[in-house]
């Protein structure tokens, strides 16, 4: 990995930088939104997995219906498929609904032994494991992990990497699944030291490809980042 991230051309000012600027623009800029609020995992997984096919407006209100409803992982796994399906309705995708109603089944039967530990809290914090429960890929795990246990790990989706490359390595193509390991090494590589500043550049990520750096325009000129990005028109 060393060899692919000198090959990037990651220079330490650049990315200290980078993340330094960022993060000041986030405490300036974010949107107030009310999973930023919260560190209960649980209420984390939900938002995150609605926003990952959803747009923010949308599931602002679905986010605070569905916990109402279902508010623990023990409420979820005691209702039916149906209930959930039915709190969902609207949302789309619903394979997003049914696996969280399995994974809450899973970790209350199970505990722990359904990532494959003895003991511990209902949901791991470690990305590696909590992905062996049902529904959740690379990404997903790495938000629950900072998002909610403030861990120092990495998380790319489609905004972050646009970010990542257009910031980084404007060459590589976030569609090719070889550029994506390189894509995921640039996000290792640039996270700060610690985990709760993980939380706050991880979430500037986001807010960054959602608000100033779209998919549809560059805005360049308000971008906090302008002066280290490779494809910046500035
Ligand atoms: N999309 C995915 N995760 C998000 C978050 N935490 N905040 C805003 N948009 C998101």
């Amino acid at each position: 990995m060393a060899t692919a991230l000198s090959a990037l051309r990651l220079d330490p000012q650049r990315i200290r930088t980078f993340g330094s600027k960022l993060r000041a623009w986030y405490r300036r800029n974010a949107r107030d939104l009310p999973w930023r609020h919260t560190r209960d995992p649980y209420a984390i997984l939900v938002s995150e997995l609605m926003l990952q096919q959803t747009q923010v407006s949308r599931v602002l209100d679905y986010w605070t219906r569905f916990l109402t409803r279902f508010p623990t992982l023990h409420a979820l796994a005691d209702a039916k498929e149906r209930q959930v399906l039915d709190a969902w309705a609207g949302l789309g995708y619903y394979a997003r609904a049914r696996n969280l109603h399995k994974l809450s089944r899973a970790v209350v039967r199970e505990g722990p032994r359904a990532w494959g530990d003895d003991t511990g809290p209902l949901l791991p914090a470690e990305p590696a494991k909590l992905r062996r429960l049902p529904g959740i890929g690379a990404y997903t795990a790495g938000a629950v992990a900072t998002f909610a246990f403030e861990r120092r790990a990495s998380l790319v989706d489609t905004n972050v990497a646009r970010v990542l490359t257009r910031v980084f390595a404007p060459r590589l193509q976030p569609k090719r699944s070889r550029d994506q390991k390189r894509i995921w090494a640039i996000a290792e590589a640039t996270l700060p030291r610690t985990g709760k500043a993980t939380w706050t550049h991880n979430q500037a990520l986001m807010e960054l490809g959602a608000l100033v750096c779209t998919a549809r325009v560059k805005r360049c000129d308000a971008c906090p980042v302008r002066m280290v990005c490779r494809s910046s028109d500035a």
